[in-house]
């Protein structure tokens, strides 16, 4: 299991510090959430905040847009060189379209899907995708409690997965912890975020340790 940091949980008065530690204690990827206040009832961090956290980081930068307009902000975080940018299906009447783009840019497409949203919404997608992000609350905020319908989702993704596109990742994203996390395994996920339960842990290690099932 790959571990990825939600950022949205770190001390934003001391964003560099955090990001540091998390990547010092061995995380594979951070996670970076964008809000804009249209798709989701939040407003996150722009280009600047999130330059400055590539800066500090020593891991690649997931970044999970929860926008409108998704060209546009692609187009805005691609100088970052991201690992990943994924957008929501839920947001996007031209997805192929964007996907490639994004590819273009030299940065691997992901899609998410809302917890209302089925697995098979992205079958025909899935030969073009490097990841699929499964979220397990409802997009905007960190702390949320896990919604457990989503483990049946995600033994249907891996089941298109597995026949599709075997290199493409199942990550997971909201209330996942180390109650959880081998049931989430089970089911087919290969990278999980975890904002709360890494940020609220004394030692991050031993936290980000702990997902590693
Ligand atoms: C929610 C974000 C998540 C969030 C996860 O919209 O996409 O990445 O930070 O936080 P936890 O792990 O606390 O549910
Ligand atoms: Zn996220």
């Amino acid at each position: 299991m790959l571990v990825a940091p939600s950022v949205l949980s770190a001390d934003f008065g001391n964003l560099a510090r955090d990001v540091r530690a998390i990547c010092d204690a061995g995380c594979d990827l951070v996670h970076v959430d964008v809000m804009d206040g249209h798709f989701v009832p939040n407003l996150t961090i722009g280009p600047v905040v999130v330059s400055a956290i590539a800066k500090a980081a020593t891991k690649p930068l997931d970044i999970h847009l929860m926008v409108q307009n998704n060209t546009f902000f692609v187009d805005l975080f691609a100088p970052l060189k991201p690992e990943y940018i994924s957008f929501h299906i839920e947001e996007e009447k031209n997805p192929h379209r964007l996907i490639q783009h994004i590819r273009s840019l030299g940065i691997k497409p992901a899609i998410v899907l809302n917890p209302h949203t089925p697995a098979e919404a992205i079958e025909y997608l899935l030969g073009d995708l490097d990841m699929v992000l499964v979220m397990s609350v409802n997009p905007g905020f960190g702390g949320q409690k896990f919604i457990p319908t989503v483990v049946e989702k995600i033994k249907r993704l891996k089941a298109l997965r597995d026949r599709i596109n075997p290199e493409c990742m199942i990550e997971i994203d909201g209330g996942v912890g180390s109650s959880n996390i081998a049931v989430l395994k089970e089911a087919g996920v290969d990278i999980c975020v975890a904002g709360s339960y890494v940020f609220g842990a004394d030692d991050y290690k031993t936290a980000i340790d702990s997902l590693r099932v």
